[in-house]
């Protein structure tokens, strides 16, 4: 899928997102953000955190005080929509439309970097992946929550048909997990399927 596409897709999605596959996908956020408030504090006694693909802001409210959040999106509807949900929350620190693939963020300047439902979205994921480990710092921890393709059965081959429509449904339907795997610097921790049907899996890399 080209940005262009995912900017349309999401254009369309924006105003039903937090009604359809947002509420669906609640648990994912839930748990990976749990994950990032248990994180040991960083310097000056907060966690740094990059939410990429932070879509409507669904997650923001998720993030306990000693959190400061920076989140970034490609589609100007979905973050407009963010913008809207951390009105009054202190917790986040700045919202900017930007491609994920290119990220004008300093090296080792995050203690934590969320990508929750996005990977599978994304053009170039391997390149995502990489920036993703660019910003981490030594010891930092990249919280992923994505739809794997099947091998077989029903759900595969049902992914399998709906992947050529990857412009108009918003997500890559057939993902496959190596991608997230990519990174040399990114090693795999903590991986559970998560309900509703383990449609999502939850994946916690480890910055070297
Ligand atoms: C399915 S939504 C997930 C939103 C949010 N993370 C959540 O869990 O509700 C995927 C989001 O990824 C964004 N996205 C897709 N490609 C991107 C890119 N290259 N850079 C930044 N954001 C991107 C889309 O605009 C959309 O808001």
């Amino acid at each position: 899928m080209e940005i262009r596409a995912v900017e349309s897709s999401y254009r369309r999605w924006a105003p039903v997102y937090d009604r359809t596959f947002g509420a669906i996908t609640r648990r994912g956020r839930e748990e990976a953000v749990r994950r990032i408030n248990a994180l040991p504090l960083g310097e000056g006694g907060v966690t740094r955190v990059l939410e990429v693909g932070v879509g409507t802001g669904l997650a923001l409210p998720l993030y306990a005080a000693h959190v400061r959040v920076t989140g970034l999106d490609a589609s100007p509807d979905m973050l407009a929509r963010a913008r809207k949900a951390a009105e009054g929350l202190e917790t986040v620190e700045d919202l900017r439309l930007a491609d994920a693939r290119a990220m004008d963020l300093p090296d080792a300047s995050f203690d934590a970097v969320a990508a929750m439902h996005v990977l599978s979205v994304v053009p170039e994921p391997r390149r995502v992946m990489a920036e993703i480990a660019r910003v981490l710092r030594p010891g930092g921890r990249a919280v992923t929550v994505t739809h794997f393709a099947r091998e077989g059965g029903a759900l595969g081959l049902a992914e399998r048909v709906l992947a050529p429509f990857a412009d108009r449904l918003g997500w890559h339907s057939d993902f496959d997990r190596s991608e997230v795997v990519s990174d040399p610097r990114l090693s795999p921790g903590e991986e559970r399927r998560l309900p509703p049907f383990g449609i999502m899996t939850l994946l916690v890399l480890h910055r070297a």
